[in-house]
Formats: C-alpha cells, sequence, structure tokens
C-alpha cells in the first residue's frame, strides 16, 4: 500500500517536473540548447542587419539557441548586454564593438566566466578573444583611395600639378573602431606619394563618429562653406558616410563631379555609383565572413581544433602600446566601380538588381541577370 502512493507520488512528481521542463523549453529558457550571444554596436549601418539575419540562422541550423542584441552606438549598453548575456548563459559570444578598447572590460569579463569570444570584422583590444575575423581593412583603405585618385587621372595627370595641387578631404570612420585606422593607414600609402610629389594637398582631414551618416553630410556642409566649394575629391572611409557627405556636395552641384569613396557595396551605394555619384565602393562578401565565425564559434564550442588563423600582435594591429597576441582571419576585399559593379555585385547576388538599379531608366539598365 505505502509504497503504490509511493509510486503515485513519484509518478506525479515527473509529471509535474516534465510540465516544467517544457514550459521553460517554450519561454526559451530551458530548451537544452547551447546559447550564443550575438553582440551589435548598431543597426544604422546596413550590413549589420543582414549579417544578424544570417549568423542567426547559421547558428540555429546548427541547434544553438541564439541570443542578439544591438546597442545603438551606446558603448555602456553595449558592455550591459554582454554582462547580460553572459548573465543569462550564453556559452559563446559573437562580437562588433562600438568601441574596440572599452568593449574589452565586458568581453574579459566574459572570457573569465569561460565564454568564448569572437571579435567579428572589428577588433576588440584584449588578448582574452577566442580570435578576430574580419576583411583585410588596410587594404580597403588602399582601393577607396586608388578608386578616388584614378578618377582624379593620377599617376599622370596634367591638371594637378606643384602650382595646382588636387585639394582633396580626407574622411575617417569612428576613431574609436581599429578598423577606421587601418583603413586609414591603406588610403594614406596611396595619397602619401601623392602628396610628397606636391600634386595633392588635404585640404580637410576629420573622422566621423559613430560613421553617422548625417554627422558626415554636416561635416562635408562645414568644409564646403570654409573652401569655397574648392574640393577635388573626397577619400571617405565607408558608403553611409560617403552617401552623407553626397548630399552636402549634391546641395552644391558637386554630386557626380567631385569623387568620392566608400565601402561595403551597399545596395545604397551601388546605386549611387551606377548614378555616377559615388566613384568607387569595396565588396567584402559578407556571406564568407559570417559563416566563418559561425563555423568557427562552433568548432570552439565543441572543443575540436580551429584551422586558418594566423597570430598577430594587439600592437601591429592597433599600431598602440598593447601587450599580448590574438588569433586573426582577414578575408580578401574587391574595388567596385561603374565598370563591374554589374558583374561583381549585381551578378553575384550580392544586391538585387533592383536595389542597385533604382531610379534608372529602363533604357539606362543593363539587361536582369
Ligand atoms: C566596418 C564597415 C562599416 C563600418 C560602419 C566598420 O567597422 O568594417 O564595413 O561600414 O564599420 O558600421
Amino acid at each position: 500500500m505505502k509504497s503504490k502512493r509511493m509510486m503515485i507520488a513519484i509518478f506525479s512528481l515527473m509529471v509535474i517536473g516534465s510540465m516544467l521542463l517544457a514550459a521553460c523549453g517554450a519561454a526559451g529558457g530551458g530548451s537544452g540548447k547551447i546559447k550564443v550571444g550575438l553582440s551589435f554596436s548598431d543597426f544604422a549601418t546596413e550590413r549589420w542587419k543582414n549579417e544578424d539575419t544570417l549568423m542567426r540562422k547559421l547558428l540555429e541550423e546548427k541547434g544553438y539557441e541564439v541570443i542578439s542584441q544591438e546597442a545603438n552606438h551606446d558603448v555602456k549598453l553595449q558592455n550591459d548586454q554582454i554582462d547580460n548575456m553572459v548573465t543569462q548563459g550564453v556559452k559563446g559570444l559573437i562580437v562588433i564593438a562600438e568601441d574596440g578598447a572599452a568593449a574589452a572590460t565586458a568581453v574579459d569579463k566574459a572570457a573569465a566566466a569561460g565564454v568564448k569570444v569572437i571579435a567579428y570584422d572589428r577588433l576588440i583590444k584584449t588578448k582574452n578573444i577566442a580570435a578576430y575575423l574580419s576583411f583585410d581593412n588596410v587594404e580597403v583603405g588602399r582601393q577607396e583611395a586608388l578608386g578616388v585618385m584614378t578618377a582624379l587621372g593620377l599617376p599622370g595627370s596634367t591638371t594637378w600639378t606643384k602650382d595646382n595641387p588636387a585639394k582633396v578631404v580626407l574622411s575617417g570612420g569612428s576613431p574609436t573602431d581599429n578598423n577606421a585606422v587601418l583603413v586609414r593607414q591603406g588610403q594614406m600609402e596611396i595619397v602619401q606619394p601623392y602628396i610628397d610629389q606636391g600634386v595633392v594637398t588635404i585640404v580637410a582631414d576629420q573622422w566621423v563618429d559613430n560613421w553617422d551618416a548625417a554627422t558626415a553630410e554636416k561635416m562635408m556642409e562645414n568644409i564646403l562653406t570654409a573652401q569655397n566649394n574648392q574640393i577635388d575629391a573626397v577619400v571617405a572611409s565607408n558608403d553611409g558616410t560617403a552617401l552623407g557627405e553626397l548630399q552636402a556636395m549634391k546641395a552644391q552641384g558637386l554630386a557626380g563631379i567631385v569623387p568620392i569613396s566608400g565601402q561595403d557595396a551597399t545596395a545604397d551605394g551601388c546605386n549611387s555609383i551606377v548614378k555616377g555619384e559615388q566613384t568607387v565602393s569595396v565588396y567584402k562578401d559578407i556571406r564568407l565572413l559570417s559563416p566563418k565565425a559561425v563555423d568557427m564559434m562552433d568548432a570552439l564550442l565543441k572543443g575540436q581544433p580551429v584551422t586558418g588563423l594566423q597570430e598577430y600582435t594587439l600592437k601591429i594591429l592597433t599600431g598602440e602600446d598593447l601587450e599580448g597576441s590574438i588569433q586573426a582571419l582577414f578575408l580578401p576585399v574587391e574595388q567596385v566601380t561603374k565598370d563591374n559593379v554589374y558583374d561583381l555585385i549585381v551578378k553575384s547576388g550580392f544586391q538585387s538588381y533592383d536595389d542597385v538599379y533604382r531610379d534608372i531608366p529602363e533604357a539606362d539598365r543593363p539587361p536582369k541577370p
């Protein structure tokens, strides 16, 4: 009798237990799946939302539960979000840092708690990251500057001489993003020799906080006022800021006349290229980077060997006096202009035909691929 009651009690406990488990599962709390966190600086830049969707899908296909947050350019909020994801039990974090120095605080804590952290696209300045995956950011800068210098007719121009140097604006990205620094390094490799020859002069050299398009527009308005609209080229650092600057240039009749660069081959940037306003962009295929990050996270969490990484000192990557080294991988990039945007960007499906040729009369469009 006693044992029958005991059996019923045990059985009831089992039923209640499984009901509780099911309830937790539905709430996402106890699904039994390993959690991975995605931490984004912002969703203002076109690419990040796409990468959020892509990485979430790939991680879920591998059976992970994904928590994703974006910090709206707020450095403190991003650190709080990272701390919070660690509290929620994530075992891996893929971080797009708003500020590579500030994010180190939260990332160090996460790593100390055993969380594997991948610095995605942007460096986080700590040796406690498991990997840093990005594109060749110095080459991005070289290709931007090359596109603009070529449009100016350099080298070999007879227009730009020591007596009449081309007046060039340098527009950097967010100063707290190490990529902006690497991009500038590449730009200067190309531009500095022309400055040294005296055929280029820098009339403004500024950086755009948060890579914000509206800030870039305002900055360009001020530069144009100060220079009496006498500028010959803009070495800008991404499509978002270039398009902001083009607004200010358009208001002065300079869009399509003064060459300007960008990067990311965004839908809007490519559209501006086919309209003849933005001169050059740089193609970084996120369809290759996102799966790399997901596969690497999967291997890290399974304790499997991670391949394809190379060691770099933080000193080399930042130019700052930082200790330690990290494992990194940089994917190649390609220049995009009016001449190859169709083949490189549209045909490959990176951007849609309709987005790239938006507002372009039917007769002036290439055939649909
Ligand atoms: C990325 C660029 C992006 C920029 C603004 C950089 O770190 O490398 O692709 O345009 O941030 O979000």
